[in-house]
């Protein structure tokens, strides 16, 4: 792996959880693999007016309590910590950042780290373009010294005018280049292997494709609930939080055409393709090709879960939608007629993310099977957890006659045990500090994928009337979300039974 140059990281919203639970971590996994550069500094930036040493102390603590990989020597964390610095800044003052400039001019000269500084927002989405407006006045984002990149969290934007405004504003102030849209899902190994699945194997690419898939399902299901973040998630909902970027991410990655290189754009460029290809929906026909619910009260293996609107911070008439299941078409050579059905929740009865492939079945009914059902063979590939990859097929039963059982040949990253999967954080992290932003979603990548979702929400904004059916917390979501699922006795794969029953088995 490539070793980034010496830099200075900013993190604006560092008080924030992101910082504390997932960046500061990342960046002590990078530095305990040695993947930082030799010489760094990392400012934490925020509202709050703390020392670097309460600083340092927070962000140990928050190492040991959060570090994928359990932290045994304290010492480690506590070292690590005396390369972070605390800059109290109100995002809207623009002499406060010709203060942060000077006080990262004296830093870079004093560490020698080259004038090259990231800068990653990790605050509201609502402070992205004064953040942005503010270091470009200060001259901030200026790389006549070193490199200037710019971290951007989703959701970017709220909705197509909104995301057309943040990029049209950023593109007025840097490069295209210097920005990064952080997509955590694009950070997560089986997602990357997807490509690798996919190219790097002569027999999937023949059977990818119109002629042999019946249909592709793809789940992100979270059993947690909003937990502390209602505030936000209310005026967000599934759509935006998950939709817009993880899952269509994923439908680009399993959709696209083989990319001519392994070069940034040329990945992202096919990737655009397919969000190009995807058929609109018509709002007339939002209400049967979207279902979306909310999470109701219930009762999880004896404990009282919360319903939604009684979450703190969120209002007890909300109309968000904690779930979403889409179904829709990519009008392409490769994929025309072939139903794409996705779906994510918050709540369901387990955390598992993957995409299955549905192969078409056999043409002809050779053998008895006591389904009476034809054979249909599934690809599953599970991108969290249990990360792998199961093929399941039909074989005969031992014994006398044909019967049929239905077995699966299966991959499970954890067994290559030698080697350790990096975090989301990480991987993206160090693309950054080496440039590469491959696995980040391009201005035309996210306005494509908002204005597919554009009739989505409009129809749901004009008509109260478009149903959120409530579901019960620990269950499947909404039963509407089969009738999105074309063909007789045709389900979404259920890889584990509600939450509420008295088992919980979780099968890959
Ligand atoms: C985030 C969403 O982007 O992804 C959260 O804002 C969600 O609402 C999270 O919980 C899920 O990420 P992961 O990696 O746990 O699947």
């Amino acid at each position: 792996m490539e070793n980034p140059k010496n830099l200075i990281i900013v993190i604006f919203g560092a008080s924030g959880d992101l910082a504390s639970r997932k960046l500061i971590p990342a960046i002590f996994s990078l530095k305990t693999q040695k993947l930082m550069p030799e010489k760094y500094a990392i400012i934490g930036v925020g509202r709050t007016i703390i020392s670097n040493e309460d600083f340092r102390t927070k962000m140990s603590d928050a190492i040991i309590s959060f570090s994928e990989e359990k932290v045994t020597d304290k010492n480690l964390a506590t070292s690590f910590a005396e390369n972070l610095f605390y800059f109290p800044l109100d995002s809207s003052s623009a002499e406060g950042f010709l203060e942060l400039k000077s006080y990262l001019s004296e830093l870079s000269l004093r560490l020698g780290t080259g004038g090259n500084y990231i800068f990653y927002m990790a605050t509201p989405p609502s402070l992205y373009e004064v953040i942005a407006v503010n270091l470009s006045k200060a001259g901030l984002t200026d790389q006549e010294i070193g490199f200037r990149r710019l971290i951007i969290e989703k959701p970017f934007g709220y909705d197509l005018e909104s995301g057309l405004k943040l990029n049209k504003k950023l593109h007025e102030l840097i490069s295209e280049e210097q920005i990064y849209r952080i997509d955590h899902y694009l950070g997560k190994e089986t997602v990357q292997n997807l490509l690798v699945m996919r190219f790097a194997n002569g027999m999937f690419e023949p059977l990818w494709n119109r002629n042999y898939i019946h249909r592709i399902e793809i789940t992100s299901a979270e059993s947690i609930g909003v937990e502390q973040r209602g505030g936000y998630y209310d005026s967000s909902g599934a759509l935006r939080d998950m939709v817009q970027n993880h899952l269509l991410q994923m439908v680009g990655l399993t959709a696209m055409e083989p990319p001519s290189s392994l070069d940034a754009n040329a990945i992202r460029n096919e990737v655009l393709k397919v969000f190009q290809s995807l058929q609109p929906i018509k709002e007339e026909d939002v209400p049967n090709q979207v279902i979306r619910g909310q999470y109701t009260g219930s009762l999880i293996r004896g404990e009282c879960a919360t319903g939604y609107r009684y979450e703190k911070d969120v209002n007890v008439s909300s109309r968000t939608e904690t779930y979403v299941a889409i179904k829709f078409f990519i009008n392409n050579w490769r994929w025309g007629g072939v139903p794409f059905y996705i779906r994510t929740g918050k709540r369901l009865p387990t955390r598992v993310t993957e995409i299955v492939i549905h192969f078409k079945q056999t043409p002809h009914h050779l053998f008895q099977r006591q389904s009476g059902k034809l054979s249909a063979n599934q690809l599953i590939i599970r991108i969290q957890p249990d990360e792998g990859i199961l093929l399941k097929f039909d074989m005969k039963e031992p014994g006398a006659g044909f019967n049929i059982k239905n077995v699966n040949m299966d991959f499970h990253y954890k067994d290559l045990a030698d080697i350790r999967v990096p975090s989301a954080y990480e991987r993206l992290l160090h693309d950054v500090m080496v440039g590469d932003s491959t696995l980040f979603s391009r201005d035309d990548e996210v306005e494509t994928a908002w204005k597919f979702l554009e009739p989505i929400q409009k129809a749901w904004a004009k008509n109260p009337e478009i149903k959120v059916f409530g579901y019960p917390a620990g269950t499947w979501g909404p039963e509407h979300a089969n009738d999105l699922i074309e063909g007789d006795d045709l389900t979404w794969r259920y890889p584990c039974k509600n939450m509420a029953d008295d088992e919980l088995y979780c099968e890959l």
